[in-house]
């Protein structure tokens, strides 16, 4: 909630207007970080229209937007034709990953096992139809696998020490089949093979309780003959694209060389909306644009929705690798705004991939502690399209309500979870940031600290291979 300070100050601004306004910046300079919301923060914040970031997370989360779908691309589309509404010149930048449909279909029946069986595939099973003898081969490792002879049998392999592709790999090596490999954890297990290889054979997912049922009836002796069918799965290159659309500096007299880059992923995992995760954000960089777009600013603003974030952020590396030397060093700040918009989730909060604080998260601390009286925190964090641009040296932060909502990645993650409030909360405390930054300096005090962090930091988030 906010606190009344806010409209104190705003009817003050009010009546100081422009001029009033620097002055009253001279006498409070040197108190900068408890100023009350200021005559530039309420340019922005009195522009930013929580419907309109509403009305286009509806449009965009009508439908899943898997990278390399049609559907992601009908997205790629609509942010364009939104981008060039506003006015802006914008760019499609495509590329390539390998990508991978999951199995249209799969079957695992086991003769001489009466209980039901539920297999998930992984994420690169290939497609079969096979049947054998099933045979317990440990974790699969090689140590456990020296001397196995599983021509033509269909391998039982626990999870654990390995990843499931060296499993698949190491039992097709022994001559295997095909591959079921079961869960050492509770619960269903769905899980990756990393990367299409021609060395596969058929694997599918069991959980624990159903791998030990199988387990207990082949050390008690019985003889088990296993089929397991997969089919339509689909590896292969896919395209996926960025959208930008660049606001240069508004005079090239009074401009400076840095780049600020605002954006968020516009693709969504299979089966979900992505209402919050991402349309939030990609709706929230559209509706900054649309803002910023009347506004003069001697910094030149990219607004770029990447593609392909869910399968490894794939399109802000490619973005990333796609800028010059000179533009990495000129890039000074990478907004980041991932999952912006629940009603369930926690307060707003930053992540750095390193956990400390850089131009990003200090412009918006001292942003959010103007309009809502207290400092937005900021935490360690990866999992997202920041990643890469830290990893080149850029500030860069990644805005979310923490802890996140149930909804995540599941089906309902649907625009009726969407509250207005937050959206207009987090797209005010962002927006104010960057204009604190972008404004002309001639136009009252600027932060003019120079950041630049040195090392490339390791990824933080892990895949779920082993
Ligand atoms: N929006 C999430 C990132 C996220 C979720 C960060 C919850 C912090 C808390 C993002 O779209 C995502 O799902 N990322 C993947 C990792 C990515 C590298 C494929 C994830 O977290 O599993
Ligand atoms: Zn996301």
């Amino acid at each position: 909630m906010r606190k009344p300070i806010l409209k104190v100050a705003l009817a003050s601004t009010l009546v100081f207007g422009a001029v009033g306004a620097q002055a009253a910046f001279a006498q409070a300079a040197g108190v900068k970080q408890n100023q009350p919301v200021n005559v530039f923060d309420k340019k922005v914040v009195n522009k930013i229209n929580a419907d309109n970031i509403y009305t286009n997370i509806d449009y965009l989360s009508q439908t899943p937007r898997v990278a390399g779908t049609e559907s992601e691309y009908n997205a790629v589309q609509y942010i364009k034709s939104q981008f060039e509404s506003y006015g802006y010149e914008t760019e499609i930048q495509p590329f390539t990953f390998y990508g991978y449909t999951p199995p249209s279909n799969m079957e695992l029946t086991i003769d001489g096992y009466g209980g039901e069986l539920q297999p998930r595939s992984f994420t690169y099973s290939v497609n079969g139809d096979v049947s054998g003898e099933l045979e317990f081969a440990g974790q699969g490792t090689p140590e456990e696998l020296e001397g196995a002879d599983l021509t033509g049998k269909i391998a039982l392999i626990q999870r654990g020490s390995i990843s499931f592709a060296e499993k698949v790999l190491n039992a097709a090596e022994k001559g295997a089949a095909g591959v079921i490999i079961f869960n050492n954890a509770e619960g269903p297990l769905s899980g990756t093979l990393g990367a299409h290889n021609e060395e596969y054979v058929p694997a599918l997912a069991l959980s624990k309780a159903e791998g030990e049922a199988i387990l207990a009836l082949l050390e008690s002796g019985e003889s088990l003959t296993a089929s397991l069918t997969i089919e339509g799965a689909e590896a292969g290159e896919k395209i996926s694209h960025n959208v930008i659309a660049t606001k240069k500096p508004t005079s090239k007299k009074k401009a400076n060389d840095d780049i600020i880059v605002v954006g968020s992923h516009h693709d969504s995992v299979a089966g979900a909306p992505g209402a919050n995760d991402d349309a939030s954000g990609t709706a929230m960089t559209l509706e900054l644009a649309r803002v910023f777009k009347e506004i003069p600013t001697d910094t030149e603003i990219r607004f770029v929705t990447f593609g392909a974030e869910e399968l490894g952020l794939i399109g802000s590396y490619h973005y990333v690798d796609s800028l010059s030397d000179d533009e990495i060093s000129r890039t000074i700040a990478n907004f980041n705004l991932d999952m912006v918009g629940s009603r369930d989730a926690g307060d707003l909060v930053m992540m750095t991939l390193d956990g400390k604080e850089n131009l990003v998260t200090e412009l918006s601390q001292a942003s959010s502690e103007r309009l809502n009286g207290e400092p937005t925190p900021v935490y360690q964090g990866g999992r997202s399209d920041h990643v890469p641009f830290a990893e080149a040296g850029i500030p860069a932060a990644l805005f979310i309500h923490s802890p996140t909502e149930p909804w995540y990645h599941s089906p309902e993650d649907t625009i009726d979870k969407i509250s207005k409030e937050k959206l207009q909360d987090a797209a005010e405390i962002v927006g104010t940031a960057i204009y604190d930054k972008a404004r002309f300096d001639n136009m009252g005090p600027k932060p003019k600290k120079k950041h630049k962090m040195k090392a490339a930091p390791e990824m933080v988030y892990e895949q779920d291979v082993k």
